[in-house]
């Protein structure tokens, strides 16, 4: 008998429906599962509001942790192999998830384990990927998988149904707009990641892994949103820290900055990155042999980018 165990943080429950799904693909003859969730000591507001869904900004693309509960996990058991489920908050892993992974709970689970990786977002995770990456390998920990579950649609499109989703806590349709997140569709047949997954467990060599995930729809590369958010992360690193200068999380002094950003962060959503859009298509053919390689190496988790 083979042994999961799946770590995740979910405020809506989309990122617990992911996994159950995913889950549903293994063997329970074969394959058994530990399911955990992990909480902050002081939850995150669920449904946001203005003031509180900026308020995350610095803290998450700093990587300053929040408390949080330590996970019931039985240190005696030997998983086969572990599924880290996380979201991605401003183009960095939420505050939550981030708490746990720089845990030294994290670095004795992950040590030594073939980790799998599931995130369910909006459409902008390479940069958050790229820092769980880093941890993952720090830990000894061997980064065998990646799956991500993302909303489909276009993306000024999905800026304003997830806004509406996280002010609301109602992920369908709103007048003329399709319902935000990730769709039930992709949900739903996300179990074929799961079946895929069980495949490998089974054999114990996840080598060609990444490769079949991929070919079933695991990970989609968006190249002009993939160049667009390894530029704004140095933006918001920027950002972050002018407004942490005024004060931590929850510090009224810096609502007069994080003011600042919100208009700033919308502006350049609407205005400045369908222009920066049209002219990555425009000068594509001459970035295309550096793009292709960047598609690979998030998609099929390269060791190194040449
Ligand atoms: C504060 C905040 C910031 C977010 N920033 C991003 C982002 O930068 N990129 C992205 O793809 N999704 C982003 N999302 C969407 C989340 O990744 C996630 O899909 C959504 O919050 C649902 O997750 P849940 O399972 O915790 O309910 C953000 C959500 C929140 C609450």
């Amino acid at each position: 008998m083979k042994k999961i165990l799946i770590i995740y943080y979910t405020q809506s429950g989309q990122l617990k429906e992911i996994i159950d799904r995913v889950s549903s693909g293994f063997d329970q003859d074969e394959i058994t599962v530990d399911l955990h969730e992990m909480k902050p000591v002081n939850s995150y507001p669920f449904p946001w509001n203005k003031d509180t869904f900026f308020d995350a900004f610095p803290e998450s693309v700093q990587g300053i942790p929040c408390e949080i509960h330590r996970l019931n996990i039985d240190p005696s058991i030997n998983y086969d192999l572990v599924i880290l489920a996380y979201q991605v908050w401003y183009l960095s892993p939420s505050i939550p998830f981030w708490s746990f992974l720089i845990s030294d709970q994290a670095r004795e689970i992950l040590q030594d384990k073939p980790i799998i990786t599931i995130l369910g977002v909006r459409n902008m995770w390479i940069m958050a990927q790229e820092r769980i990456r880093k941890k993952i390998s720090e830990y000894g920990g061997n980064h065998v998988g990646n799956i991500v579950l993302q909303d489909k649609h276009q993306n000024l499109i999905s800026v304003v149904t997830i806004v509406h989703w996280l002010y609301t806590a109602d992920k369908g349709r709103f007048g003329i707009f399709p319902p935000a997140g990730v769709s039930d569709k992709d949900i739903n047949e996300s179990e074929k990641f799961g079946r895929i997954i069980a495949k490998y467990m089974m054999e114990d060599d996840y080598l060609n892994m990444q490769k079949e995930l991929v070919e079933a729809g695991a990970v989609k590369i968006i190249p002009d949103l993939m160049s667009i958010e390894k530029k704004a992360i140095h933006i918001f690193m920027a950002w972050s820290k002018f407004i942490l200068k005024k004060g931590n999380a929850g510090d009224p002094a810096r609502k007069g900055r994080l003011n600042m950003f919100r208009i700033y962060l919308f502006t350049v959503i609407y205005l400045v990155s369908p222009i920066v859009s049209i002219l990555f298509y425009l000068t594509w053919i001459f970035a295309f042999p550096k793009i292709r390689k960047d598609i690979d190496y998030f998609k099929l988790m390269r060791k190194k980018r040449k």
